[in-house]
């Protein structure tokens, strides 16, 4: 079986295991393992079989006077645990006292078997030689011990949690939502556009930017005493009418920059030139919310189409949620039973209602007047009343309750809603739509884009923005305008509306959020 082909997508590609080698140099060792996924996949391929494994010991107990070891160690190649049995006789060293210490880092050969008595494991790995062995130096201090742990507690250690059950889970399921973000978009026939991180312009002109400045470092590297005075002098304004204010000209960029909020304003320029494209990135609002739901850096989605309007996107906005919702059934379904037993009983059944159950669509107009008539049996904390920003409660009430399903609600009220969304004939709304989903609230959001040149620059204007840093938006509109339309989704909405975690700070490796940008 040493010549047989990988029976896993987790085993390395076979071309990469036969590249040629460079004889000075160690022999290649990540080619020589053997992903604990690809055994469990094909347990009675591999009985009898010598492989080598690396991982980390899950849980560790020493039996039999001290001689034997029995090893749950995990790769992450999956969510199961592979059972090793480290017979003192065969490796006196490292002790297996330490060998069995959670956290501890194993590299080793040895024959699978399928256990012939009664044993819960389907298969374990008899080894004959530890190759490597990082150990836990202080096994008391190790901050992960055996018990499962809570996830506040963890968000504490964010570089030994993806160790732990639940991240790791978390960590294959991003994972796959990426892949699938991908396959959607290509096989439709999107282009992926990676729009820039650092912009000069506010996509959503509510001044939640976080700037980009080497003002300040240059301002620490002059003398401590002279700071004030150094800074004052780099960031001095050139203008001849020097007002007071801080200039921009010494400034790496010679003029104000920030993180993006959304890659939207990038791809519109190439959706207007290519037709349908999308951009996946990182976003950054230096909102001051300390809800679940709110994160200061996350990922966004997001697709953009010429010769699209509102209807499109929305169904565009729909098959991919689906699709979203039914890889996860198909490639992710162990993890998604752990989220059930540990997390979420309904996790697994949310998705399958989602992924087969067209999404309900209202009028921001509809969705008001049927909150107010809930208002008999639910008391908001908003009150509810046409011209409001629908809050979370709102949202989840109409997707959890009103119509246990999903909803888009469409046409908002113009004034809550941003400047590039076209204006409808009855002037009070906009083409917007958001998507809603139990669990989370709002998961998308997205519109038609305003085309027309003349009531653009208006709603700039409106909107207390300047026109000059929008000129190149307005040329779009100038030189062969189009109907097009885009929508944004919150990569780690999704993620909890799948995992069904309570916390957004749990489905993204490092959060960072208002007091708090770990590591
Ligand atoms: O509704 P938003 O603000 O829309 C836009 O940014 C548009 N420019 C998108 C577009 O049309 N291309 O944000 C889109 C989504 C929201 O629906 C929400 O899921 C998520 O991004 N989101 C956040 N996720 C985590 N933390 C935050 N602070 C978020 N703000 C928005
Ligand atoms: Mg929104």
């Amino acid at each position: 079986m040493s010549n047989m082909a990988a029976p896993d997508a987790a085993a390395p590609a076979a071309d990469i295991a036969a590249t040629a080698h460079v004889h000075e140099l160690e022999p290649a060792m990540a080619a020589t393992l053997t992903p604990i996924r690809a055994i469990l996949a094909a347990v009675r391929a591999y009985d009898g079989e010598r492989v080598r494994v690396g991982g980390w010991v899950r849980t560790g107990r020493v039996q039999c006077g001290g001689t034997v070891a029995f090893l749950a160690v995990n790769d992450g190649s999956c969510h199961a645990t592979l059972q090793l049995v480290v017979d003192a006789a065969q490796v006196p060293h490292p002790p297996l006292a330490r060998l069995a210490a959670t956290g501890t880092s194993v590299l080793v050969s040895g024959v699978l078997r399928i256990p012939t008595k009664r044993s819960k494991e389907r298969i374990e790995l008899g080894v004959d030689a530890v190759l490597h062995a990082g150990l836990v130096d202080d096994a008391a201090a190790y901050p992960l011990p055996k018990s499962r742990l809570r996830l506040d507690y963890l968000r504490d250690f964010l570089h030994l949690r993806p160790r732990t059950e639940t991240m790791a889970a978390v960590a294959r399921m991003r994972s796959q939502l990426t892949f699938a973000t991908h396959s959607f978009f290509q096989e439709n026939g999107f282009l992926c556009v990676h729009t820039p991180i650092v912009t000069t312009n506010d996509c959503e002109g509510a001044g939640e930017m976080f700037q980009v400045t080497t003002l300040f470092s240059q301002a620490q590297k002059a003398d401590k005493e002279l700071l004030k005075l150094k800074l004052s002098e780099i960031s001095r304004n050139n203008d001849d009418d020097d007002d007071g204010s801080v200039g921009f000209d010494n400034d790496f960029f010679r003029r104000q920059a920030f993180l993006t909020v959304s890659g939207q304003l990038h791809a519109e320029p190439y959706a207007c030139a290519l037709s349908r494209v999308y951009t996946f990135g990182p976003t950054f609002r230096a909102e001051n919310s300390h809800t679940s739901r709110h994160l200061a850096e996350f990922w966004m989605v997001e697709p953009e189409m010429a010769f699209a309007n509102l209807q499109d996107i929305m169904n565009y906005a729909e098959s991919y949620v689906k699709h979203l919702c039914q890889w996860l059934l198909t490639h992710c379904l162990e993890d998604m039973k752990f989220m059930v037993e540990t997390h979420d009983k309904t996790a697994i059944q949310r998705l399958e209602r989602v992924s087969t159950t067209p999404f309900e669509r209202i009028s921001y107009t509809q969705a008001i007047e049927m909150l107010v008539e809930s208002e008999g049996n639910k008391k908001f904390q908003t009150k509810v009343e046409w011209g409001i920003d629908l809050a979370s409660e709102h949202e989840r009430y109409l997707t959890e309750v009103i119509f246990e399903k999903p909803v888009i609600v469409y046409n908002y009220p113009t004034g809550i809603k941003a400047f590039y969304m076209r204006l409808n004939d009855d002037q009070k709304t906009v083409a917007a739509m958001d998507v809603l989903v139990p669990k989370v609230g709002e998961l998308i959001g997205g519109s038609q884009r305003e085309e027309r040149l003349d009531i653009l620059k208006q709603r700039i204007l409106d909107a207390g923005l300047q026109l000059e840093s929008y000129e190149f938006y307005l040329d779009l509109r100038r030189y062969g305008t189009v109907e097009h339309s885009g929508f944004g989704l919150g990569f780690e909405r999704m993620l909890l509306f799948a995992t069904g975690l309570e916390n957004i700070r749990d489905v993204i490796p490092f959060p960072r959020c208002p007091g708090k940008a770990d590591l």
